[in-house]
């Protein structure tokens, strides 16, 4: 908001449209050093004159009553007249307008996020895969496009065959029914470990995904055995993330919708059989052949893949289809997309995997096979035990504490992801996550809590008993909060167009730390009404933006902590 007020207050002197003077604008390295700076360069090599001149000139030809400049070398250091303007923009950072959703585009965007696979565990995979594309959600729809969340629940393919296989040969229909996913990897692990000496029961595998896709009775009962177990399980999981979905369609409910797409592309001229597969070549792309039909006439993941494009294109009406995948899937995306393309479809284009990066967790990473697996739920429940620790030590008397706890253990979690750049590589640390001081969801959480709790402490008419003071705005903390707090509408748009929530989280740290600053250098609480009205109005407009800011990454804002 403040280099785009600024932009447009000096475009008439430069004689250039003020979108085009806000671009010419930096921001100073340091803040006693102005608001803004403009740099004198490349008006010095199209005026042929010195750059330092040029700056000299404009300093003194800039007369605008909200601004001061100063010529410094080659830049015009912009200030803000701080008095004049801090009332202006207290009042627009605390319209709820100013954080509301933008105009809708009229543009649908399809998230495909979580998409666990049945009979396995919730990996931390699928919990990156679900934190991101669920903040994705909030920050989409906060940026005009109407947004629609699907899980592609892995509940078929070969692996069935496996569990299937499994489950007839050491099924233990009690433990089954007792502790269902646990029993489930347990098998699949089993079967994993005597696969490798008995290469027969790979086979058998086979045969018993071939009898479920033909409808087998028996392999039918287990499978929705298995799926209606994990999806249990699931749920709890996503009502502890606080996370809906619009649509829940497994790949299986993609088995009669994809012949067709086959037959599109043998009409086509694109399949080939190599090695008694069916395949497109993608050669031409430097690409891996696309493997369509196996050789022993199953289906594959990449085939699903091609006709839920369609589904979600032509029936769910997406202009823009997302996928939050972990980046080891790149190359399949990549392959899908080409094959698309050569259907002819021309939004194969507006078809984008979003990749996240790996997630160890304490030092341990993933692995479902082994059964060496780092259990989401018990990350999870750890998290909320050392919340709730914190808080017993730090406010024994607080009310409700098992609920925040849980807001703040799960907040921790959450926000430990999302606070990172989403492609890299996470070394996940709860002992650090839940920590209160720091770069965590429990400080931005408890940044909130605190501006609750201050606000709680003085009397509701003390907010509006006078006009504000500009001079209790103008002060060097108050100032930095309140810039701070302008800056969200431009927080969430670069979010969205960079499908990175880890600018919101930033930004949320960015803001609380903005006000611990402001919090630990002034009293808030004074008795001249125009100064007391002045804090606690940017206090509460700073504790409404952590509120708006958490609630986009999907973490929860206690009142109290
Ligand atoms: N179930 C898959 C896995 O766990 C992820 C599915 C991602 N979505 C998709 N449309 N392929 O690896």
């Amino acid at each position: 908001m403040m280099i785009e007020t600024i932009g447009e207050w000096i475009a008439p002197y430069l004689q250039v449209p003020k979108e085009e003077a806000a671009r010419r604008l930096e921001t100073p390295p340091d803040p006693a050093l102005g608001d803004a700076a403009l740099p004198c360069f490349a008006l010095a090599r199209e005026l042929r004159k010195p750059p330092q001149a040029i700056a000299a000139e404009l300093a003194e030809r800039i007369a605008h009553p909200m601004l001061t400049c100063r010529a410094v070398g080659a830049y015009v250091n912009i200030a803000l007249r701080r008095e004049a303007v801090a009332p202006r923009w207290l009042e627009a950072v605390e319209a709820p307008a100013f954080r509301a959703a933008r105009e809708p585009r009229g543009e649908r965007v399809v998230i495909d996020m979580s998409s666990p696979n049945i009979a396995k565990p919730f990996g931390i995979g699928h919990l990156r895969s679900t934190v991101i594309g669920n903040a994705l959600r909030h920050i989409l729809t906060a940026d005009g496009y109407d947004v629609v969340r699907v899980n592609h629940l892995g509940d078929w393919g070969t692996q069935f065959g496996k569990m299937i296989a499994a489950y007839r040969a050491w099924g233990d229909a009690e433990q089954l029914e007792r502790r269902p996913l646990a029993a489930a990897l347990e098998l699949y692990v089993r079967f994993h470990e005597e696969a490798e000496r008995d290469p027969r029961l790979e086979d058998e595998a086979r045969a018993w995904f071939a009898k479920l896709e033909q409808g087998d009775e028996e392999a039918a009962k287990l499978w929705r055995f298995f799926v209606d177990t994990s999806l249990q399980e699931f749920r709890r999981i996503y009502d502890r993330l606080g996370v809906e979905f619009e649509y829940e369609l497994g790949e299986s409910f993609y088995n009669d919708k994809m012949q067709p797409v086959v037959d599109r592309l043998q009409d086509a001229g694109l399949l080939e059989t190599s090695d008694g597969a069916q395949v497109v070549r993608l050669d031409d792309e430097g690409l891996p052949p696309c493997i369509i039909v196996k050789s022993d006439g199953s289906s594959i993941y990449a085939t699903r893949d091609l006709a839920t494009a369609i589904y979600r294109r032509e029936t769910l009406k997406g202009d823009r289809l997302l996928y939050v995948v972990g980046s080891e899937q790149a190359v399949h995306f990549r392959q899908v997309f080409a094959v698309l393309k050569k259907l002819g479809y021309a939004w194969a284009d507006a078809c984008a995997h979003v990749p996240f990066g790996l997630m160890r967790v304490e030092g341990k990473k993933m692995s479902t096979r082994k059964g060496r697996v780092v259990m989401l739920e018990d990350v999870l429940n750890e998290a909320v035990e050392r919340a709730a620790a914190v808080i017993a030590e730090k406010n024994p008397a607080l009310p409700d504490r098992r609920a925040v706890a849980e807001a703040v253990g799960i907040g921790a979690v959450v926000f430990g992801d999302l606070k990172h750049d989403r492609e890299g590589a996470i070394d996940f640390r709860l002992e650090e996550a839940v920590r209160f001081e720091g770069e965590t969801g429990p400080y931005a959480q408890y940044t909130h809590a605190r501006i609750r709790t201050l606000l709680s402490k003085a009397e509701p008419a003390a907010l509006e008993a006078a006009a504000p003071s500009p001079a209790a705005l103008a002060g060097d903390d108050a100032w930095a909060l309140l810039k701070q707090l302008s800056g969200y509408p431009a927080a969430v748009r670069e979010a969205a167009e960079r499908l990175a929530p880890s600018i919101v989280a930033r930004y949320a740290l960015d803001v609380a730390k903005a006000f611990n600053r402001f919090y630990h250098a002034e009293r808030v609480l004074v008795d001249d009404p125009a100064e007391a009205a002045a804090k606690l109005r940017l206090a509460r407009a700073a504790a409404d933006t952590l509120q708006a800011a958490l609630g986009l990454l999907g973490v929860e804002a206690p009142e109290r902590m």
